[in-house]
């Protein structure tokens, strides 16, 4: 079975992250099949609407640690970047289901998605600084944007997870479902979408995004060449170590 399934009904295309054996953490292989179903959906007539979803226990645990060790990105061409770049630009209704842990890209690409539905059990979390790295995803923008700052540093510089509710109140989720709804909700609203015109979907998204889409992807690429210079210095070095060896990172000589 795939790691990525692709299903397409109603004009709804649907991408869901199936290694729940992993956590659904993300491979190379994973962005590059994601970051093609959303170039393929972009310019598919037939497709209206994009739903991301997981499984009703994991949304995402992010990168895949085991691959970024074996080949770490090296800026904006990697699988990564470019589905980063694939979520940001993408220009019909993108909608996520969320249940379980979404840490990492599982949070930050849903600053990305234009409605998202979580399960009661979602957790959101951005370690960045815990991994020794730093936001991806323009999260550096938009999630004190969201928040405000100094919830932002919470989520940013200490790395605290916050659970459904709290992501309800400061606006990253739309609605707050028990887990075994989320992946229905979040169908049920793209079919009405995807039953509305389609070329005003696409031009009322065009202008509520495009007064800031620059400086997002702008703010992307600088965190891109950050992310790929802290991945090779020492503290990220210990804390993905740490991560393999089942242990807790020491920072104290980073
Ligand atoms: N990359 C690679 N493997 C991962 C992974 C990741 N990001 N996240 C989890 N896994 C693996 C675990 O190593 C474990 O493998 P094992 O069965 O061989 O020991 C398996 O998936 C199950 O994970 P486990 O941690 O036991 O599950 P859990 O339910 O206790 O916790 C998480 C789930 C998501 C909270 C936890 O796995 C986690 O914090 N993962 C790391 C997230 C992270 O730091 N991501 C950022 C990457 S940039």
């Amino acid at each position: 079975m795939s790691d990525i399934l692709i299903h397409t009904e109603a004009g709804v295309l649907t991408i869901t992250l199936n290694r729940p054996e992993r956590k659904n953490s993300i491979t190379r292989a994973m962005y590059t099949a994601m970051a093609d179903a959303l170039a393929g959906a972009d310019s598919d007539p037939a497709i209206k609407v994009v739903v991301v979803q997981g499984h009703e226990t994991i949304f995402s645990a992010g990168n895949d640690i085991g691959d970024f060790l074996s080949r770490p990105p090296a800026g904006g061409e990697s699988p990564a970047a470019r589905f980063l770049q694939g979520i940001a630009t993408f220009s019909k209704p993108l909608l996520a289901a969320v249940c379980g842990p979404a840490v990492g890209v599982g949070t930050t690409m849903l600053l990305h998605c234009d409605l998202v539905y979580a399960g009661d059990n979602a957790a959101f979390s951005t370690p960045f600084v815990n991994l020794g790295l730093c936001p991806e995803a323009a999260s550096s923008l938009l999630i004190p944007q969201m928040m405000g700052y100094h919830r932002a540093a919470e989520a940013l510089l200490l790395g605290e997870p916050f659970m459904a509710e709290a992501a309800l109140e400061i606006g990253l989720v739309n609605r707050v479902v028990p887990p075994t709804e989320a992946n229905g909700v979040a169908q049920a609203i793209a079919r009405k979408l995807a039953a509305k015109p389609g070329s005003s979907l696409i031009e009322t998204k065009r202008l509520m995004k495009k007064g800031q889409m620059h400086l997002v992807l702008q703010q992307m690429a600088e965190e891109g060449a950050s992310f790929a210079r802290l991945l090779r210095e020492p503290a990220a070095k210990e804390a993905f170590g740490a991560f393999m060896e089942k242990r807790k990172p020491d920072f104290t000589r980073v």
